[in-house]
């Protein structure tokens, strides 16, 4: 099963990813996890994207629909996969559809209010990727992870003006896939505002798994 995680930034696609993965036995294949560990290897492609990132602007679509051409061609996307901020464009929805055929594009709805305090309080594991927050996901001990116990970091775009941009980038570039997709048959709008694990339980629900 091919599914897409459609939605805003912080609507907690990369959390309910990590639990949806395990149920389906597919590979969670995040545009911008794979970014950031080109950035923190310091590949070319990191050296390329680091700033746009910070900023919180997209990534060019040529160099992004050519990594995600690349990834989907590994052998572990057999049986499927979720796909995590990829499509963000129209034009990388088009060259996905001229890779694979999706099944299901999972829309998560989730007021500004709540996105804003989501990424605000955002703390990651660098070498795990794990997400908490703060306030409803904290760590057992403060600002370290539990199982490496390494500090946590916050992500340079989670800072103030760089969360204000990706809002206006979503809705500018990355909200009217919301009607591409309708169009096509393939949306389903998730409430995103429940716990993680409900969240999750409504997206098997919307699967039929
Ligand atoms: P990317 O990493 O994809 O960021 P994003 O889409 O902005 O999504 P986030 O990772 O910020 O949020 P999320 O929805 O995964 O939320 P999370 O689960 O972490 O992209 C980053 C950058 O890379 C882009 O800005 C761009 O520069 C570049 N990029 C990536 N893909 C690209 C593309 N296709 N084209 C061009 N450029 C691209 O949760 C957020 C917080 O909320 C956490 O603290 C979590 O603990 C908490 N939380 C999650 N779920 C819940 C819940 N149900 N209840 C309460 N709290 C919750």
């Amino acid at each position: 099963m091919n599914i897409v995680l459609l939605g805003p930034p912080g609507a907690g696609k990369g959390t309910v990813a990590a639990l949806l993965k395990k149920e389906l036995d597919v590979p969670h294949i995040s545009t911008g996890d794979i970014f950031r560990e080109n950035i923190k290897n310091g590949t070319e492609l990191g050296r390329k994207v680091e700033a746009i990132m910070a900023s919180g602007g997209l990534v060019p679509d040529d160099v992004t629909c050519e990594m995600v051409r690349d990834r989907l061609g590994k052998d572990d996307t057999s049986n499927g996969y979720i796909l995590d901020g990829f499509p963000r464009t129209i034009a990388q929805a088009e060259a996905l559809s001229t890779i694979d055929d999706i099944d299901y594009v999972l829309n998560f709805v989730l007021d500004e209010e709540e996105i804003v305090r989501r990424l605000s309080g955002r703390r990651l594991c660098k070498s795990t990727g794990r997400i908490y927050h703060i306030v409803t996901n904290p760590p057992k001990k403060e600002g370290i992870d539990d199982e490496t116990g390494e500090p946590l970091i916050q992500r340079d775009d989670d800072k103030p003006e760089a969360i204000r941009h990706r809002l206006e980038v979503y809705k500018a570039s990355t909200e009217p896939l919301i009607g591409y997709y309708k169009d096509k048959g393939l949306l389903v709008d998730i409430d995103a505002s429940v716990s993680p694990e409900d969240v999750l339980a409504s997206i098997i629900k919307a699967v039929g798994r």
